[in-house]
């Protein structure tokens, strides 16, 4: 039974999916947050990757919060570079062990109208993406032949507030809201990313993949559809991206291509209406086992 660790796999949305799909999947599975440590204590973290001795590590904790991380570039340093970094330098002194490290379509920035490869040159525009861009380039430089780093983008999925949670508790309270409709990115469901995630895992895959759903939306887009498939009856304004001031710039076009993972699982990933279909519909919980619940 191959062995897991993931950070962030009890509460980040990307690590909750994680611990249940290599669950499903007959992994056996140890997760480690906040509440067993700091991760950032190097002797700590030593310790723990030592001891669970992991066929694959998964880092799915992050700084997150993009606008935050503005006024916040150290820590947001610290946890997106500093902490990839320096698993990679534990695991290549160990001798053994995958890495397989999350980042992120905001490393790009547009204006652009086809989807970005793996090969294509980033360009951040934010604290965030710069940070995360970073943290990419500390893993690869590290461990070449142990790691890979898996880009994603716009999540939702079980276990964690995302947009389009936000965007149905809004509609329960408003007739109309307003969603920016000028950035343009691609949906994804965690479940989804985490499946081929753990694929990756199981191929030893090695350097950049995109790994997103099927499909370019708009913010609008997105809520409008989740919207409509849960039968709400609030109106979706467009508005346009600097009417809704936010503290870090966005990406104007971040689809990303999907084509190298594609020929690897040997199928396409499903489109994103589909994947939120189904998150909508019957995956809302992560029951303890390692499965989806409907709504209760
Ligand atoms: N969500 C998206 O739309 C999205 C899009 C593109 C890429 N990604 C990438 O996907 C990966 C996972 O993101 P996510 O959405 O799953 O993030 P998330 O839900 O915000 O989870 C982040 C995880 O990191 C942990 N964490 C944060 N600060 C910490 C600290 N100082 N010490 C210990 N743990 C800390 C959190 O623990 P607590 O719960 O205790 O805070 C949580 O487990 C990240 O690399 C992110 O860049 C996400």
């Amino acid at each position: 039974m191959p062995k897991a660790l993931v950070l962030g796999g009890a509460t980040g949305l990307v690590g909750q999916a994680l611990t249940c799909v290599l669950a499903k999947r007959g992994w056996q599975v140890e997760t480690l947050g906040r509440a067993n440590g700091n991760p950032l204590d190097m002797a700590f973290l030593k310790e723990r990757l030592t001891r669970v001795n992991a066929d694959t590590v998964f880092n799915a904790t992050a700084w997150t919060r993009v606008d935050e991380a503005e006024d916040h570039a150290e820590e947001a340093l610290l946890l997106n570079r500093t902490l990839p970094g320096a698993l990679a330098r534990i695991l290549k002194a160990l001798g053994r062990g995958h890495l397989v490290h999350f980042s992120t379509d905001f490393v790009f920035s547009g204006p652009r109208q086809t989807p970005w490869r793996e090969d294509d040159l980033p360009n951040p525009v934010s604290v965030y993406g710069r940070t995360k861009l970073a943290g990419e380039q500390a893993v690869l430089e590290v461990l070449p032949d142990r790691a890979c780093v898996v880009r994603t983008a716009w999540l939702f999925g079980p276990g964690r507030q995302s947009f389009v949670d936000a965007i149905l508790a809004q509609c329960r309270r408003k007739d109309t809201i307003s969603v920016v409709h000028d950035q343009t990115g691609s949906p994804t469901y965690s479940l989804d990313l985490a499946d081929w995630s753990v694929s990756l895992a199981e191929r030893n895959a090695t350097g950049l993949w995109h790994a997103v759903n099927g499909g370019g939306a708009s913010w609008r887009d997105l809520a409008r559809e989740a919207i409509a498939l849960t039968a709400g009856p609030c109106r979706v304004e467009p508005i346009a991206a600097d009417q809704w001031p936010q503290k870090a710039k966005r990406p104007v076009y971040s689809v990303l291509d999907t084509s190298k993972l594609s020929a690897l699982l040997g199928k396409k990933p499903r489109p994103w209406p589909q994947a939120l279909r189904d998150f909508l519909w019957s995956g809302r919980r992560l029951d303890a086992n390692g499965g989806e619940e409907g709504p209760s």
